[in-house]
């Protein structure tokens, strides 16, 4: 009798980043011989990819955690494993909190993960959170999609924004080569990929920690040079990038994008507020009228190109007056969506130890206030759709309506229409828009 395959199963917490890595620990794992599970009660090996970009998102890990401790508790075999931002915070603290737990590791461990899981199943509980030279991945990662797929170009961030968790838990920038990259998506190409999306914290930092200076004096690898240089691989018919950062958008990348039929139509590009005190409070190194300008310099080259972002609302200090310049910029530019939140202090943050802090009750106010807006700004620009033919990329199936099959729009706008998922997934269709609403779209296939 053969003994039945391990199983495993991966919550994944925050942002594509951890998708992203969540992904190539499933290839990981499969590789060893684990299998899928989609009950996590089932499974004989959990790993929790964790956030703590908010405070309540890293409650959210420490609520499952507690489940699953119980669980151990009954069933020792059980393999324990909290990966991602929380953990890399927390380290062995985490251990002492729950004794349950087999290891600990910081997402710079990701690729890391059987040397890691070898050390825990010869009996040792494992910590692994010091800065590393991110390993090239050489796994086949294990991906949701079969259409579109993630890269990670660069990992880390060397921004020190005052809100943000995120360079104490993602370490310091480390680019991935040109080359590795490219491979990577020609792999993607021969396994019928049609989308990629280029992914780093600050992705217009791509290639500033790689050598090489062009005679003009600029770094030779550039998020630019890099969408030239990725441009035509054979199969990949759209290429996204994000995130965004305003201070360091170049005109010259707006151009590629505009130059490159490739690359989408759609940016990221988070301002967090609309006020300049706040800005320069939390070292975001740009004014609102210098992100103002970027977007009209985007719809100089695309008129119809698609813009996104993120906000805080309440950062410390933050006054109605102040918060009100917030609203005046979603008001004016017109966004296609804007991921908003309230400011939660977070651990080795400058802006947690202020004294400034705004009311829970504020903030909740402001972030509803400004939602408010968000999606009425969001409902004029799908009307913009009304009655046109869009070419939408099919991903799956409509999960709420089986008939339908879902993908989206070169502008991002998810986009339902009738349709065999099994005709049409990767296939690029037009559809003519019949119902617009604030987040997504319906049409029906266009005849050609
Ligand atoms: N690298 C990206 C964003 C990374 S985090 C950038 O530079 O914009 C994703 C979003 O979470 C941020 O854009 C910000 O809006 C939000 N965020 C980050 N830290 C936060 C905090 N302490 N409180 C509330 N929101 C926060
Ligand atoms: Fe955080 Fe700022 Fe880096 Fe974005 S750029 S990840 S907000 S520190
Ligand atoms: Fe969260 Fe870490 Fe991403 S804190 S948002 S998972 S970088």
């Amino acid at each position: 009798m053969t003994a039945s395959p391990r199983r495993y199963h991966i919550t994944t917490f925050g942002c594509q980043m951890n998708k992203a890595d969540s992904e190539r620990m499933a290839g990981i794992l499969e590789e060893m011989g684990f299998q899928w599970s989609e009950d996590p009660n089932d499974a004989d090996l959990i790993l929790y990819n964790t956030c703590t970009i908010r405070d309540n998102a890293e409650h959210k890990v420490y609520s499952y955690l507690g489940r699953q401790a119980e669980r151990k508790r009954q069933q020792p075999e059980l393999t324990l494993v909290v990966a991602g931002c929380v953990a890399q915070q927390e380290g062995e603290a985490l251990l002492r909190r729950v004794p349950e737990l087999d290891m600990v590791m910081g997402p710079q461990h990701a690729n890391r993960l059987r040397d890691l899981l070898e050390q825990v199943f010869d009996g040792s509980q494992v910590v692994a959170t010091e800065p590393v030279n991110i390993i090239e991945d050489i796994t086949k990662p294990r991906r949701e999609s079969k259409v579109t797929a993630w890269v990670n170009v660069i990992y880390g961030c060397n921004e020190r924004c005052t809100y943000c968790v995120v360079p104490s838990v993602r370490g310091v920038e480390q680019s991935r080569t040109p080359e590795a990259i490219r491979a990577e998506m020609e792999e993607l190409g021969r396994q019928g990929y049609k989308e990629v999306t280029l992914l780093g914290q600050n992705i217009d930092a791509y290639g500033r920690d790689l050598p090489g200076v062009t005679p003009e004096g600029r770094h030779q690898h550039t998020l630019t040079d890099l969408l030239y240089y990725v441009s035509d691989v054979e199969g990949i018919e759209r290429i996204r990038f994000a995130t965004s950062h305003p201070r360091y958008f170049t005109e010259r990348l707006i151009r590629a994008c505009a130059e490159l039929p490739k690359v989408c139509e759609y940016f990221h590009i988070p301002f967090q507020s609309g006020d300049n005190d706040i800005l320069k409070a939390m070292a975001r190194g740009y004014t609102h009228e210098k992100y103002r300008r970027i977007i009209d310099t985007i719809r100089s080259y695309m008129p119809d190109a698609s813009i996104s972002a993120d906000a805080i609302v309440g950062f410390p200090g933050e006054t109605e007056e102040q918060f009100e310049k917030t609203l005046q910029v979603v008001g004016d530019i017109g966004f296609d969506l804007v991921n908003t939140a309230a400011y939660s202090p977070r651990p080795n943050t400058p802006a947690a130890l202020w004294e400034n802090q705004v009311s829970e009750e504020v903030k909740a106010d402001r972030l509803q206030r400004l939602n408010h807006l968000v999606s009425i700004k969001a409902a004029e620009r799908s009307q913009r759709y009304f009655g046109r033919i869009e070419e939408v990329l099919v991903e799956d199936q409509n999960p709420k309506a089986p008939t339908q099959v879902m993908g989206r729009t070169r502008g991002n706008r998810l986009t339902f229409f009738a349709g065999d998922i099994n005709e049409l997934r990767g296939r690029v269709v037009p559809v003519k828009i019949t119902e617009v609403r604030a987040f997504s779209l319906t049409g029906k296939i266009a005849k050609e």
